[in-house]
């Protein structure tokens, strides 16, 4: 047996996120509660505590109904059942987009709240001011630009971004600003595969990829879609597992248990 003392477990840092720009692509996976992230902290870099938590756990439409609230809650949650991956919380629609001091007042809350270590917000060249502003008073910021889920009202739904080449110019504005606005690396949503490449190339920090092809940095999908929690998962996800099947199966086995009285048996009961 080893006489080693073990080694204390890191956690991954915005720095070391930031330095894997075109070297190891970089995991992220997103969570919502501890058991959940303590399995993902094993094999990811990143998780996000995305506020698809909105619909995926609380059967919203779309993310726009999402409070600070609920993200600080999960947000705890994720950061107590974690120890090695970079814990970033999603800022929700309407906590941030007024400006530079309404957003660091809320990032602020919720780094404090869930001890997190850094927020992501959506919006490209209209957000630099406000990247900036936090990034400059200790707050990391990871961006999300192409297909952004609390503008869908605006956008129409969620579309896929840059399948006009004449709108590329602006996602890659987008692009360049916000890593001049100090975030350090940025989700790019639902964008063509061409679109995602040139991104990629041109921008300093890492892409991180959802539904933007293997030309970006990193990949990150919601986790209930990829365990097949998802009644309707994307074109883009990939369905590692059958969870929902297999809740299917062992809820209906439980049912019959009960009613038969197979459940409890001799091993579940106190003597
Ligand atoms: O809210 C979320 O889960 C996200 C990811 C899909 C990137 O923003």
């Amino acid at each position: 047996m080893s006489t080693e003392p073990a080694k204390p477990v890191r956690r991954t840092t915005v720095p070391q996120i930031r330095a894997r720009k075109g070297g190891e692509p970089i995991v992220c996976l997103t969570s919502y509660h501890a058991h959940t992230a303590a399995i993902v902290d094993r094999h990811a870099d990143l998780i996000l505590v995305g506020d698809s938590l909105g619909m995926v756990m609380h059967g919203m439409e779309t993310t726009v109904g999402v409070p600070l609230d609920l993200m600080v809650m999960h947000g705890r949650a994720v950061v107590r059942g974690t120890k090695q991956a970079l814990v970033v919380v999603d800022m929700p629609f309407g906590s941030y987009e007024e400006g530079p001091n309404v957003a660091f007042r809320n990032a602020a809350h919720v780094m404090k709240e869930t001890g997190c270590g850094a927020v992501k917000l959506e919006g490209g060249s209209r957000m630099g001011e406000t990247i900036r502003f936090l990034t400059e008073r200790g707050i990391p910021v990871m961006a999300h630009i192409g297909l952004t889920p609390q503008s869908s009202h605006v956008m129409g739904g969620f579309k896929t971004q840059g399948r006009d080449e004449e709108t590329w110019p602006a996602h890659l504005e987008d692009a360049r600003v916000v890593a001049e606005a100090g975030a350090f690396s940025v989700v790019v949503e639902g964008v063509v595969e061409p679109l995602a490449a040139r991104i990629t190339a041109e921008c300093p920090i890492p892409t991180v990829g959802i539904g933007a092809s293997a030309a970006c940095d990193g990949q990150i999908l919601v986790l209930e879609d990829m365990l097949g929690l998802s009644p309707r998962p994307p074109k883009f996800v990939k369905v590692y597992g059958q969870l929902g099947a297999m809740i299917e199966q062992a809820v209906e086995a439980y049912a019959a248990d009960v009613r038969s009285r197979g459940f409890p048996t001799e091993d579940q009961v106190y003597r």
